[in-house]
């Protein structure tokens, strides 16, 4: 049996001259958990040309949809740039990944901590319904260099809040702040920095990190991740070992190599 489906592209955005996100057909039968990855790529001479990507989709939605760099010499993302409607597409069969929910103990608040494409996950997740009976409070923190790189806040400041199924529950409970390093914005600065300032819990009205009543998500490149790691390590929080044994926290890296 082959390893992958064939899905047909349904719809591109571009967000900007380094940024894109498009939606394909979903197989019936493919099944993942908010938070997973795939592989997605293209044939290319005659093999397929794989690389991982977050699903941005929730796992109850009919398309999938992913969200991508535009690397101008990236093997496969100087290709996929150029994805038009009605092209097809390779998708693996097995979803996986470490970004699970069920790998968090319980907890008070969810920090999602996500940097550029890093976001992808984070969508599917603040599309979950379930992640907000669990949690008092969701904040999602995504940090870009430019403002233009902040994806889908028109999606998260309007469309998500007022969903006829749960935006009660998310207007109550997301915290969305977006934080720019290169540019002017109501939100300024590296997360890392706004952590160990104190001025991240500050802005958004809650005490400083903590594992007895917070739990953590991460999702970027490898230096923030060892950044954000040894900062979280250091409060006193555990990350989880493995799938299936949970922990005060989860990471993923962003697979940026395209
Ligand atoms: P900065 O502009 O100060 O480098 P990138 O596109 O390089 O992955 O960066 C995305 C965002 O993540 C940028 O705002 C960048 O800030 C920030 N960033 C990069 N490395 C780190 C790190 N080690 N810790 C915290 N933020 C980081």
């Amino acid at each position: 049996m082959a390893a992958f489906n064939t899905e047909t592209v349904l719809s591109v955005h571009h967000w900007n001259d380094t940024l894109f996100s498009f939606t394909t057909t979903r197989d019936p039968a493919l099944r993942f958990h908010n938070g997973h990855f795939v592989m997605i790529g293209l044939e290319v001479d005659g093999k397929p040309l794989m690389r991982a990507y977050s699903i941005v989709s929730a796992n109850y939605e009919e398309n999938l949809e992913f969200l991508s760099i535009k690397v101008q010499n990236g093997p496969l993302t100087s290709r996929l740039q150029h994805l038009k409607v009605g092209d097809s597409i390779l998708v693996s069969k097995k979803p996986v990944g470490t970004l699970v929910v069920d790998d968090l103990r319980p907890g008070k608040n969810l920090f999602l901590f996500g940097t550029g494409t890093g976001l992808a996950p984070f969508m599917s997740i603040i599309k979950d319904p379930d992640i907000y009976e669990r949690f008092e409070k969701v904040v999602l923190v995504h940090g870009v260099r430019y403002t233009s790189e902040l994806a889908y806040k028109d999606f998260i400041e309007h469309d998500l809040l007022n969903n006829e199924y749960f935006g009660e529950m998310v207007r109550d409970k997301l915290i969305y702040y977006p934080t720019v390093t290169r540019e002017p914005f109501r939100n300024t600065g590296r997360q890392t920095d706004l952590i160990l300032s104190g001025k991240l819990c500050a802005d958004i009205g809650l005490p400083q990190l903590n594992p007895e009543t917070d739990r953590a998500m991460m999702c970027g490149s490898p230096a923030l991740l060892e950044d954000l790691c040894k900062i979280l390590d250091d409060l006193g929080f555990t990350v989880s070992p493995g799938v299936g044994e949970p922990g005060d926290y989860v990471i993923e890296r962003a697979f940026v190599e395209k």
